[in-house]
């Protein structure tokens, strides 16, 4: 019987069109739901929309339709939601809208059971609404007197209302995410435990009187069931679950994981629970929390004009390029920034550069060498060079290195394997100069040939493992080296050897064109609505540092000998097992990322730094740390304390200062 797996993206809330944020999220899942079925297990993907509630009711009226009209527009109506995902090749199993019929009664039923055994009451609610998240928020849960998810303005609250006793399953939760793998990645536990859970877990109000548009409560009508009871609800009555339309409960559920975004990591992982606590069903196994990507540093949300179309760019680049910008500039667990230049680059230094080069570089030698058909027997080389050895078992183990990554919902490190083999045989290209092996083909022709099929075996087993990344493409690259379905499998990426020796290679289109970057930025500044001006984040003021007492001076041109540049941060993490180093990925302005670690991680988060503009020295001899390598060095202002402790701030720059500007 084969393995299965069910995950789930959050249901997005049809108020808006989806941004590129949006797509993030469903890219990312849409890649794990096809690794599991290239593995060869029975995947359960589901996706779909949370229609009810206050803001959607606010805005048909605004819009003067109904509010199921105004939906109906957003998510099926032209270049609205699922056209998106046809359009990016999201292979959900399953789409699930919370104003259909068969899961709002399947609500009703779970609210109903809820209410009978005592799990929800009836009593009044008092506190602060946040209207554009739909959050009810006690006064001590406010930050700043504001909307601690939004930071938006709240509006006092009173009303009839039911609670679900969240309080009661407290003790339940916090030993779920404390002493299990249950919440990914794991720095999120600590916010969830010590945000919510310690100061007191407070009985949820779950429905409402002040507006009419979600599940009717059918024993007690002016109520409606409040959005999370009808929302989380969705990854089981998909399947089924208090309804007819579906008979899959028993097969997927529990979930394999829900994929969320960090800001509703909280109901993901203390309400939901609860809730299913309370209906005595099995728990999801995992919620993995992911980054958000900013614009400009900050969050991209309609209401601050700042979103980015995922239409545009799928329909400018492909939308195979956008896929694979998405999961391998970001770490998946932490914020990234989304630029244009970042897009632009990637495409053009992965996609085009090695990737492209590779495929297109092979097949054309291949296509002029032999006229497409490598000879019988190529395969073999009685004794393998340095660069042959290095890269066979480089590309032998890539699938283990794959698979461990993606098991870890770290895609971009995944990502990140795959292109150390694409650099592996670009360099082995360069290494073994076909070009000057074919002139003397009559001597050479045999080891020509091996050198062309060890580039094909390695661009076939990367093309496997990308295919989830990138469908389409991938299947244009097995056309063109000739790998049939055979050895486009998940078994056959784990062993070097299977394209056969005379498969029939072809020169086609390049996989990924080059752009050319000055002239697109422009382009796209006219296509896209000029955003707001998004306020950056203010930097930390620098301590002034004292003049030293007796400087030693140098000359001009020793210090001209450093190279410091203006970077921007694309993304930031944590290294593993170090407190103190982060790992940024740069845009020095070179027209690849830049990495550097920095010991710094005791004054900042990785999330603060993702979209700042700080300053690399960049000539400063490469080094490992932890095993990683740090090209270059960022530079801080540090302070001594009076007890002999350092403190150190970032040098950062106005944001407006673009990326590669050298210092003097
Ligand atoms: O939260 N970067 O819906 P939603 C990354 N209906 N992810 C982003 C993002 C960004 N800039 N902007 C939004 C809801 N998202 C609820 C979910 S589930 C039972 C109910 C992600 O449309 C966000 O983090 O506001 C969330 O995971 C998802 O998009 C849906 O957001």
């Amino acid at each position: 019987m084969k393995d299965k797996f069910y995950l789930t993206t959050p249901i997005y809330y049809p108020s808006d069109k989806l941004h590129i944020g949006h797509a993030y999220c469903t890219v990312a899942t849409d890649t794990i739901a096809r690794y599991h079925r290239l593995k060869g297990e029975e995947v359960m993907f589901l996706t779909g929309t949370d229609e009810h509630g206050q803001k959607i009711e606010d805005k048909a009226k605004e819009a003067g339709v109904t509010p199921k009209q105004f939906v109906d527009d957003i998510v099926e109506g032209p270049r609205g939601v699922l056209d998106l995902w046809k359009l990016m090749n999201i292979s959900n199993d399953r789409f699930i809208r919370t104003t259909d019929d068969y899961h709002e009664h399947s609500v009703q039923k779970i609210f109903k059971q809820l209410y009978d055994q005592g799990d929800i009451y009836k009593g009044k609610y008092v506190g602060k609404y946040c209207k554009p998240c739909e959050s009810f928020w006690t006064e001590s849960q406010l930050k700043d007197g504001k909307c601690p998810d939004c930071g938006r303005e709240v509006q006092d609250a009173e009303e009839e209302a039911y609670f679900f006793r969240l309080s009661k399953y407290a003790d339940r939760i916090q030993h779920l995410l404390e002493d299990t793998d249950f919440l990914q990645p794991r720095s999120r536990v600590h916010e969830m435990v010590n945000n919510f859970i310690k100061p007191g877990l407070e009985d949820l109000c779950v429905s409402r009187t002040s507006f009419t548009w979600g599940v009717p409560v059918d024993f007690d009508p002016g109520h409606v069931v409040y959005v999370w009871i009808d929302a989380l609800s969705n990854y089981i009555t998909a399947l089924g679950y208090g309804n007819d339309k579906y008979h899959d409960y028993e097969k997927f559920w529990p979930a394999d994981v829900h994929i969320v975004g960090k800001e509703i990591v909280r109901f993901h992982a203390i309400i939901w629970p609860a809730i299913l606590m309370a209906l005595d069903l099995p728990l999801p196994k995992r919620v993995f929390g992911h980054g958000w990507l900013l614009l400009d540093g900050g969050k991209m949300s309609k209401s601050k004009g700042n979103v980015v179309d995922p239409y545009l760019l799928s329909e400018r680049y492909g939308v195979d390029a956008l896929r694979f910008f998405l999961m391998r500039t970001f770490p998946f667990g932490s914020d990234g920034n989304f630029s244009n230049e970042a897009l632009i680059n990637t495409i053009n230094v992965d996609l085009a550069n090695d990737l492209g080069n590779l495929v297109s570089r092979t097949t054309a030698m291949v296509q002029k060498y032999f006229g497409g058909t490598l000879p019988a027997g190529c395969g073999k080389w009685a004794e393998p060079t340095q660069p042959d050895r290095e890269l066979l078992e480089l590309s032998a183990a890539l699938r283990g290195k794959y698979a461990e990554a993606m098991d870890a919902y770290a895609p971009h490190k995944a990502l990140e394997e795959v292109f150390k083999a694409i650099q592996r045989a670009n360099k082995y290209i360069d290494e073994n100069t076909p070009w000057t092996l074919a002139k003397d083909l009559e001597a050479n022709g045999p080891r020509l040939a091996h050198v062309m099929y060890n580039l094909l075996e390695c661009a076939r087993i990367c093309g496997v493992l990308l295919t989830p990344f990138m469908p389409g493409s991938m299947e244009k690259l097995f056309a063109q080296i000739g790998a049939d379905a055979g050895v486009q499998t998940w078994e056959s990426a784990g062993t070097w050897g299977l394209l056969p020796e005379t498969a029939a290679v072809t020169k086609g289109e390049n996989l990924f064109p080059r752009i050319d970057m000055e002239k697109e930025l422009k382009e796209l500044e006219n296509l896209e609505k000029k955003p707001e001006e998004v306020k950056a984040p203010e930097a930390p003021k620098a301590e002034a540092k004292p003049a030293p007492a007796a400087p030693d001076y140098i000359n001009i041109d020793d210090f001209s000998k450093v190279k410091f540049v203006t970077a921007k941060v694309l993304a930031c993490e944590a290294v593993p097992k170090s407190s103190k180093l982060l790992r940024f990925t740069l845009d020095c302005g070179e027209g690849f990322p830049r990495q550097i670690l920095s010991g710094i991680h005791e004054w900042y988060e990785p999330e603060e730094l993702v979209g700042k503009t700080v300053v690399a020295c960049t000539n400063l001899k490469p080094r490992k740390m932890m095993g990683i390598m740090s090209n270059g060095m960022l530079i801080s202002a540090v302070k001594e304390e009076p007890d002999g402790t350092e403190k150190l701030h970032l040098v950062m720059l106005d944001d407006k200062v673009p990326a590669g500007y050298g210092l003097c």
